[in-house]
């Protein structure tokens, strides 16, 4: 046992409790091997952090593209198929074999890339997901000095405040993750919507972003009327410059803007829980919506208790919620807006609001979303 304290007397071991906390401010006695293994956990922490950008320069230099169904390869003939720099081939092959993304064979000085690691990295999402991470992570890194001193001091910090790689980010995420398809299939499972959209009818999408889901939903349904708005002025011209069907566009207003018009479909695709009043917002969908039309929530997916998040995906889940969603929450908060939902609610916390925001139906929506709890809201 050592005490791992800046002072160590004995006066100050003597203060220590029995359990090990210390009860003046002193540091408590703590085994040798536990600390160490915390550390090792640090640097694992340092390793998969800094991995992300080699497995997106991967994508990104035509690396695991190299690898894929190729066999053993020594890093010359990694080299020679790619322009990267032979050193840096070298030295990035070694890297991703102690991340374990790569079998490295000693005798032969070979790498090789299993095909279940080819299976989710090369040829499935994982690439692509870890890239428009990697891009968000450059935004978070370059304004990092503006954003920890909001964080220290209590503030929040606003989408409009990042730089534009986090929404080039944002949108590449939304790009795998709500693919046309799924947005398909699940406005199939909402019957009524369907009705009404087929033969005109009117959509929402409140926190639109670069308006992926919302174009796919114009595309859907070529009779109804779509409109994505955001707060954010940036992200509504760039939603405009892309070429988008003639039954969608897009206008600059928050949530409590909503236009109050008797809609068939209200959407907030993971933008409930960045709005800093979401039961104002709810309020207003529910003002805004047809007494036969529809809200639709995707919010990330999570359990309804804590312990239950605390898991790689919640990890993932409560780091993006307390880098990139929550602050931008906080920084709208107001005298009376309702308390920030955070990014895994659960289904338990999202029922009760939206039936304090006066719906009186609530259905789960069990369609093919691996990142999203998805809710049907109906007056
Ligand atoms: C995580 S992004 C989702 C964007 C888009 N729905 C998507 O799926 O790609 C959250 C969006 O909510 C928008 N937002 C945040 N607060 C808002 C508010 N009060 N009113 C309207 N939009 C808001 C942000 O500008 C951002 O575009």
């Amino acid at each position: 046992m050592s005490t791992i304290s800046t002072v160590q007397d004995e006066t100050a071991q003597d203060r220590t409790a029995q359990d090990g906390t210390a009860q003046d401010g002193t540091a408590a006695v703590v085994d040798d091997a536990a600390v160490e293994a915390e550390m090792g956990k640090i640097v694992t922490e340092l390793g998969a952090a800094l991995g992300v950008l080699l497995t997106a320069l991967g994508t990104r230099s035509g690396l695991w593209a190299a690898l894929a169904d190729a066999g053993p390869l020594t890093d010359r003939e990694v080299a020679a198929k790619v322009r990267v720099h032979p050193a840096l081939v070298r030295e990035w092959l070694r890297a991703q074999a102690a991340g374990g993304y790569l079998e490295y064979d000693a005798a032969g000085e070979t790498f090789t890339l299993p095909a279940p690691v080819a299976a989710a990295i090369h040829y499935g999402p994982g690439g692509a997901l870890v890239d428009a991470c990697a891009t968000m992570l450059s935004s978070m890194g370059e304004g990092f000095g503006a954003f920890s001193e909001a964080f220290t001091s209590g503030r929040g910090f606003g989408w409009h405040q990042r730089t534009a790689e986090h929404w080039h980010g944002t949108d590449a995420f939304t790009q795998i993750v709500l693919p046309d398809e799924l947005i398909g299939a699940t406005i199939s499972a909402m019957p009524e919507t369907v009705e009404a959209l087929s033969h005109g009818g009117t959509v929402v999408d409140v926190g639109c972003g670069y308006g992926f889901p919302t174009t796919a939903i114009a595309k859907l349904y070529p009779a109804a009327q779509v409109l994505g708005i955001d707060y954010h002025d940036a992200s509504i011209a760039h939603a405009r410059e892309q070429a988008g069907p003639d039954n969608v566009r897009f206008e600059v207003a928050a949530a409590a803007e909503l236009p109050v018009s008797d809609y068939s479909l209200i959407t907030f695709f993971d933008s409930l829980h960045d709005i800093g009043d979401p039961l104002g917002a709810l309020v207003r969908a529910r003002s805004a919506v047809a007494a036969s039309g529809s809200v639709l929530l995707f919010e990330p997916l999570g359990a309804d208790d804590v312990q239950d998040n605390l898991t790689p995906t919640g990890r993932m889940f409560y780091a993006v919620s307390t880098l990139a969603c929550t602050p931008n929450a906080v920084s709208q908060e107001s005298a009376t807006s309702s308390e920030p939902l955070g990014g895994q609610a659960g289904e338990k916390k999202l029922r009760a609001l939206a039936a304090d925001a006066g719906f009186t139906r609530v259905r789960r929506l069990e369609v093919p979303a691996p990142l999203n709890l998805v809710l049907e809201l109906r007056p």
